[in-house]
Parts: C-alpha cells; sequence; structure tokens
C-alpha cells in the first residue's frame, strides 16, 4: 500500500531532444547533479517523478537506472525514446512497446550462451504484462487523440506520419547505432520476434530485473536502421521524437493513476 501512496517514477531518456520536453511540465521543479547529469525531481501530472538525460548506450543508462533506483528510490522506471525499425513491417511513426528486451551485442561464448548474462542465468528480460496492456492503452489513445495537438500539420506531412500503429514485441538492444540492413538480418536470425534496436532499453531492464523494479520501455520508430538511418535519426529526433515521449509519459502516469 505505502508503495502506491507513495510511488516516485523514473524517466530516462537517451537525447534531450528526446525527453526534455516533460521537464517543463515538472510542479516544484528542482535539479540533482549527480555527476555529468542533472536528476530534475518535481510533481509530474500528479506523481512524484524524476526525470533524467542524455543517457546513451548501455552503461550511461544502466547507470542512471541504478541511481534512480538506489538514491532517488523509484519505484517503477519508464524509458521512453526512438528506435531503428527491425521488422520490416514498421514503418517510421509507429510505437512499440517491448514486452521482452535483449542485448544483442553480449556474447560471453564459449563460457556463456550468446545473449546469456555471465552468472544471471538471464538472455532476456520481460515487461511485466500489466504495464505493456496500461502501455498500449496509452499509445492507442495517444494516436487517436492527441498526437495531433502535440505535433504540427507540416511534420505531420513532412514525416508522412497519417497512420501510425502500436506494436508489442522484443526490443534488441546494443552498443551500436545500426545503419546496416545486413546487421538488422542477423540480429532479427538470431533473436527471432525483434521489433526494432535501440542502445539502452536491455540494460535498463537488466538493472531493473536485478532490483525487482516495474519498468516500461516505449519507443517510436525513427529510422529504418539502413543506410539512411543517420539521417532519418536526426531529423524525426529534432522534430517529433519529444512530443511521442511526452503524450505517451503523461498518458501512461494517468492511466496508472
Ligand atoms: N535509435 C534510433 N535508431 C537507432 C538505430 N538505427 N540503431 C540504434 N539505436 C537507434
Amino acid at each position: 500500500m505505502l508503495s502506491i501512496l507513495f510511488a516516485v517514477v523514473g524517466i530516462m531518456g537517451a537525447m534531450p531532444e528526446e525527453i526534455s520536453l516533460l521537464t517543463q511540465d515538472l510542479k516544484n521543479h528542482q535539479e540533482v547533479q549527480i555527476g555529468p547529469r542533472t536528476y530534475h525531481t518535481g510533481t509530474l501530472y500528479g506523481t512524484e517523478a524524476v526525470v533524467v538525460y542524455p543517457c546513451v548506450g548501455k552503461v550511461a543508462s544502466a547507470s542512471v537506472a541504478t541511481t534512480l533506483i538506489h538514491r532517488f528510490h523509484v519505484d517503477q522506471l519508464f524509458f521512453s525514446g526512438t528506435a531503428g525499425a527491425a521488422d520490416s513491417q514498421l514503418q517510421v511513426g509507429d510505437i512499440v512497446i517491448a514486452d521482452r528486451l535483449v542485448q544483442h551485442d553480449l556474447d560471453a561464448r564459449p563460457f556463456f550462451k550468446q545473449f546469456e548474462v555471465p552468472f544471471l542465468n538471464e538472455s532476456v528480460f520481460f515487461t511485466d504484462p500489466s504495464l505493456v496492456e496500461a502501455a498500449y492503452q496509452t499509445a492507442e489513445s495517444f494516436l487517436d487523440n492527441d498526437m495531433n495537438g502535440l505535433i504540427d500539420a507540416a511534420s505531420i506531412d513532412a514525416f508522412s506520419l497519417y497512420s501510425p500503429q502500436v506494436y508489442i514485441g522484443g526490443i534488441a538492444s546494443g552498443d551500436q547505432f545500426i545503419a546496416d540492413p545486413l546487421k538488422i538480418q542477423e540480429i532479427c536470425r538470431l533473436i527471432p520476434g525483434t521489433l526494432c534496436v535501440e542502445m539502452e532499453g536491455a540494460a535498463v531492464a537488466h538493472v531493473c530485473f536485478e532490483n525487482q523494479i516495474p519498468f516500461l520501455i516505449f519507443r517510436v520508430i525513427s529510422d529504418r536502421a539502413d543506410h539512411s538511418a543517420p539521417v532519418d535519426f536526426l531529423k524525426f529526433v529534432r522534430k517529433i521524437a519529444n512530443s511521442y515521449s511526452k503524450g505517451l509519459i503523461q498518458g501512461l502516469i494517468y492511466q496508472l493513476n
């Protein structure tokens, strides 16, 4: 009961452009500097929250997740940002909610199985199904009702965001920005069910698993992880990503309260 009454949510993002809008909505906003990062504390949409960025790559995100859990005592952790499509069905603007995450670059063979975290006996980290369900409702409602109020018509046209879809499935994370269709094919072959790739989710999931903290990873597709990915990614991040994060995190907090 206490953990519900005094719930603190940790919210992480990779690039500032993917998450920084949320800090403008913090009430009683205070800043705590720890190492190179500012942790933004306050009340977000009625819930006590800590928002932190930038956080790019597995080590940075594992370090920040650990700080959020042990210094700020968050009792759930959300990560919102972009991803490269791995499944060819996915289009730019689609939302992926991870129900499972794998570190695609973790390979301690021959001592452990490929992708297995040594001495943890786990390769795949699963999201709590009730959080996945809440996130799905939130994402559908964002696309149906809120997106057009947050993203201007010119940007909707520029990125052809006419009928984005919500997907639930696997996310593969690694310390690589992927811009190579062959690499994506290889990841999909080795980790069936992978919908998209990014650089943080599985590390956050791993830390949350070790600390028994519920987590949710939201991703919006910014690129196809192909040769145009670096250009597509930057354009999307500069214009669109922040609005998705704001709408999705706001919706999720309301949905859970
Ligand atoms: N985040 C967004 N696009 C990505 C890509 N292509 N590879 C890794 N992380 C990403």
